[in-house]
């Protein structure tokens, strides 16, 4: 008894340890969880999604089992020859023979090594093929859902669903999957090569493997709740970002820095608390390991040196050092694959969670299509008809009440009404942004739904209230990227008026435009859109002016502009300033989503209805403010 003394208190410590985790286990299991990350597609309808996108490198993927089968080959052969060696020198040394055996074990070091380095080269290619096709994927969707859609999603939530989450999917299949079936393999072929060696001291090492998978299921378990611990809190820090980065200038001019600091510091300390949880969970989990590797190898040198010194056997079996070295070794190689593969399936789940979140986007359904029997526009003559329209963003919130108007081709019409009244969204109808509920829209007499979209929008052009411009050049701003030829750019500045103002930057069409176009001013961005319009020659154009204050010289440029843009096709214009459209063929009145009155300028006020008194109430404010 005294003899196994030591391996009895190795054993005790281990039983100690493996009771503590149990306990930790049991009660943790039955602590209700209020999983609210909990997915809904399962791991099979994930995998076989995931599958889709590697089909094309079915060929390759087996190319790197085929190199992954080599390179395993190292870590169940090496401690077998490194095993034969010690004997060689311990018995009847040779020095020819052991030159072969280093030979050898040099040779199959050299073949793993290169194996191994071809495996990870073909993967990262093969890899980062699938991640661009799921990225196109993601962004191709994304572009084309409604507006009523891209309304409901954060941008913030969007970015990450195209940047973030493909590269978790790539990580798995570059890293995860061939870990996974790499440590499979090398654990059943280590406890192979361990069974042939010595199977009573194999059985040894098995008596370690309970409390190996106690360990691993309670790292699983804890490893989950404090993954998602950070991901929960990375979301929030991301979410805060995106609204506040945008939103800075608003918060420096109510000087609520201190405030937004603090919740920001808030988040940021919750993000550090949850990271220091994760890394307590791998702290403790990986010493435990750790602890059952030392002492498999405590019982195994005192196994071997009580079977060196006093000629002990195990099970019958004799432990001469050759086995001893080999078993060293083996055991390294057995406990290190169990711990990884404990790792890898954890960051398999959190593939797989932001795998489902991009298939969620990629399942959503565009809910503005092309009809089947839609047909491409070869021209527009530019006649539009309202008949009877209703129409709600929300269920039954009608924002437009059966509104019925028609513009003749080459007309030019003017929207007026208070705000909210519904202008934009007449104009965000006529492009189809959304679709209507009731009523009919026509475009030279065919109704809207039966024309393509993108044959629709292109015949279109619009300038919308809100002007959008991409960081670039001004140029880059006015062709969209399209060819259009110097003469035809500085022509169609110079028709909208936006070439005084590009005339005086200093690189003129080549002026850097910073993002949403924050180093020009609201009129100048209007005029540059009006050039993005007319280069794209439309046959109907969408006017949305901007309520921003405008100063004199710049309202007569645009005003200028507008009168010879009129010339070009139908024009349909919101205006906040009713001197922009005195001029215009048809006025409509608009109040709450409905039509009021509709007629020229000269007819509206001598109705002297609603038009006369908003025309009467701005008249009289702009001559007591001078203008
Ligand atoms: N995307 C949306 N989702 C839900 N409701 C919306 C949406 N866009 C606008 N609305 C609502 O529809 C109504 C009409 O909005 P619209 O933008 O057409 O007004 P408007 O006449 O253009 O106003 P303004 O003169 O201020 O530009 C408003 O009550 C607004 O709250
Ligand atoms: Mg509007």
């Amino acid at each position: 008894m005294a003899d196994y003394l030591p391996l009895l208190i190795v054993g005790a410590i281990l039983g100690v340890a493996s009771a503590i985790f149990l306990t930790v286990y049991l009660w943790d299991l039955r602590r209700k969880e209020e999983d609210s990350a909990e997915r809904q597609m399962s791991d099979g309808e994930i995998c076989r999604r995931l599958l889709a996108y590697a089909k094309p490198y079915r060929g390759q993927f087996l190319l790197v089992a085929l190199v992954m089968l080599l390179s395993i080959a190292y870590n169940v052969l090496s401690p077998l020859l490194v095993g034969q060696i010690q004997k060689l020198i311990r018995e009847d040394f040779l020095l020819s023979a052991l030159y072969a055996k280093v030979a050898v074990y040099a040779g199959i070091l050299l073949v793993s090594l290169v194996c191994t380095y071809l495996q990870a080269m073909l993967l990262q290619k093969i890899g980062q093929k699938i991640l661009s096709a799921i990225r196109e994927d993601v962004y191709g969707k994304i572009s084309s859902l409604s507006h009523a859609q891209l309304n409901k999603i954060p941008v913030g939530k969007l970015v990450t669903r195209v940047s973030n989450d493909p590269n978790a999917i790539n990580y798995l299949f570059t890293n995860i999957l061939v870990t996974l079936a790499k440590n499979t393999l090398v654990i059943f072929g280590v406890l192979g090569a361990m069974l042939l060696l010595n199977y009573a001291l194999t059985l040894m090492v098995l008596c370690f493997v309970p409390a190996l998978v106690l360990f691993t299921l309670v790292f699983r378990r804890f490893s989950r709740k404090a993954h998602r611990g950070v991901t929960d809190a990375t979301t929030d820090i991301n979410t805060f970002l995106s609204e506040n980065l945008s939103g800075m200038k608003i918060t420096q001019s109510f000087c609520q820095e201190d405030r937004k600091m603090a919740e920001f510091t808030d988040r940021s300390r919750k993000l550090q608390k949850a990271k220091q949880g994760r890394m307590l969970v791998f702290s403790v989990f990986r010493p435990m390991v750790y602890m059952l590797f030392i002492s498999s190898n405590l019982f195994l040198f005192y196994l071997g040196a009580r079977g060196q010194l006093d000629g002990w056997t195990l099970l019958g079996q004799t432990i001469g050092s050759d086995v001893v070295v080999a078993f060293y070794m083996y055991i390294n190689k057995f406990f290190e694959p169990i711990q990884s593969l404990a790792e890898q399936f954890d960051m398999l789940q959190r593939s797989f969670a932001s795998a489902e979140k991009i298939f969620t986007i990629m399942d959503m359904e565009p809910e503005v299509v092309d009809e089947p029997d839609a047909i491409d526009l070869p021209e527009l003559r530019g006649h539009i008809e309202f008949r009877n329209v209703w129409f709600a963003y929300e269920p039954d919130q009608w924002i437009l009440k059966d509104v019925s108007f028609t513009v003749e081709p080459g007309q030019t019409v003017a929207f007026v009404g208070a705000t909210g009244s519904g202008k934009t969204t007449i104009l965000s109808l006529l492009c189809r942004n959304y679709d209507i509920q009731r009523g009919q829209i026509l475009i030279d007499g065919m109704d809207i739904r039966k024309i393509r979209l993108s044959s629709l929008r292109r015949r279109f052009g619009q300038m919308l209230q809100d002007v959008f411009l991409f960081s670039g050049t001004v140029e880059s701003n006015i062709t969209l990227g399209q060819d259009f030829s110097p003469e035809e750019i500085a022509r169609c500045c110079g028709y909208v008026n936006a070439d005084r103002f590009i005339s005086k930057l200093e690189k003129g069409l080549q002026e850097q435009v910073l993002e949403r176009g924050a180093n020009f001013s609201a009129g100048q961005r209007q005029l540059l859109s009006f050039a993005r319009t007319v280069i794209h020659r439309p046959s109907v154009m969408i006017l949305d002016e901007a309520t921003a204050n405008i100063d004199t010289e710049t309202e007569l440029l645009i005003q200028d502009s507008l009168e010879k843009m009129s010339h070009i096709g139908t024009m349909l214009i919101v205006a906040h300033r009713l001197s922009t459209i005195q001029h215009a063929d048809n006025i409509i009145l608009l109040s709450h989503g409905q039509i009021l009155e509709q007629g020229t300028h000269g007819q509206l006020l001598s109705q002297r209805g609603h038009y006369h008194k908003l025309y009467t109430l701005q008249y009289n404010k702009e001559k007591l403010s001078g203008k």
